[in-house]
């Protein structure tokens, strides 16, 4: 499930009317990579919990069929291909989060569609390169031994107080560690370590009844992340995968600029003109 009801209020006045989702970064909109990052892993069924005005988020995965017939007709396959890609990624369906209660109360907006099974959620704001994907891993692990799996970032300490962090134990894998603790956005004296929750969980569907059971919290929302710890405390395992792969913060207008220039520069058509162009801009506004 893709939570994507969020008011985006640090994009504002630009998410007015078009969602951030929406938003391009170099040639499709942020959402497209998250559904094309849960293709690859497998998923064939994907759930977008939206909100007021935000019914262009589905559009985008529907078929065009006047459009594809124009393109066919001027023998552009290229852009064809790409405008049916989105519908051809998994099947799209869509839940309305009636009340913006929070991130938690996004999750439990999908427990009808969700049923008994484990699931995964994936926030939009989060882009994971494709060249180093971590949801197969995450799956794998909470298929093997259930509970719950999430992804693990190291950031500077001056940067925790922003996310959810957690408490971590070693385990023998390096890349896998026992999370005993997870706290949203904590004051930084007070953060547990420097690991914080990416946007990417694999969750049982035990996880319906702790979000019923949670109260509001940080922001008097209902998080995720305090579902997530009241599960913890109940003994139920949780591990977290430690990224060190290329991840992008869409989330706030600094981080979803920096990801544009990042993307375009790796862009295979693109990429050698923006890296030489943006040496030259550098250069000049050095120069002052
Ligand atoms: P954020 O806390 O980043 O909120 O939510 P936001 O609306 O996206 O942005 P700001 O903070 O107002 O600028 C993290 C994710 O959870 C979703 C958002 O859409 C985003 O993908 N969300 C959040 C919901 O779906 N519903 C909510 O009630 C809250």
């Amino acid at each position: 499930m893709i939570p994507a009801a969020g008011l985006a209020t640090r994009f504002l006045p630009a998410s007015k009317a078009v969602p951030k989702e929406l938003f391009p970064v170099v040639d499709k909109p942020a959402l497209q990579y998250i559904v094309e990052e849960a293709a690859s892993a497998g998923i064939s069924d994907v759930l977008l919990i939206t909100g007021r005005g935000k019914s262009s988020m589905v559009d985008h995965f529907d078929r065009r069929l006047d459009l594809e017939a124009q393109l066919e007709a001027k023998g552009d396959h290229d852009r064809l291909e790409a405008v049916r890609r989105p519908a051809e990624l998994a099947s799209i369906h869509s839940s309305r989060q009636p009340e913006m209660l929070g991130l938690g109360h996004a999750v439990l907006c999908a427990e009808d569609h969700v049923g008994d099974s484990p699931f995964a959620v994936l926030l939009g704001d989060d882009l994971i390169d494709e060249r180093d994907p971590a949801l197969p891993r995450m799956l794998d692990l909470q298929a093997a031994s259930g509970g719950i799996v999430v992804l693990l970032l190291e950031v500077p300490w001056d940067e925790v107080h922003k996310y959810g962090v957690a408490s971590v134990e070693e385990t023998q894998d390096p890349d896998v560690v026992r999370v005993t603790g997870l706290v949203e956005k904590p004051p930084r004296e007070e953060a547990p370590s420097n690991l914080i929750v990416v946007g990417r969980y694999v969750l049982p569907a035990a996880i319906f009844d702790a979000i019923r059971k949670t109260p509001p919290g940080s922001g008097g929302e209902i998080q995720l992340t305090d579902a997530m710890a009241l599960m913890i405390n109940e003994g139920v395992p949780v591990r977290g995968v430690v990224f060190r792969g290329r991840r992008y913060d869409t989330g706030q207008p600094e981080g979803y600029l920096k990801t544009l220039v990042q993307l375009a520069c790796s862009h295979p058509d693109i990429g050698p003109v923006i890296r030489e162009w943006l040496v030259e801009y550098v250069e000049q506004e050095l120069k002052g």
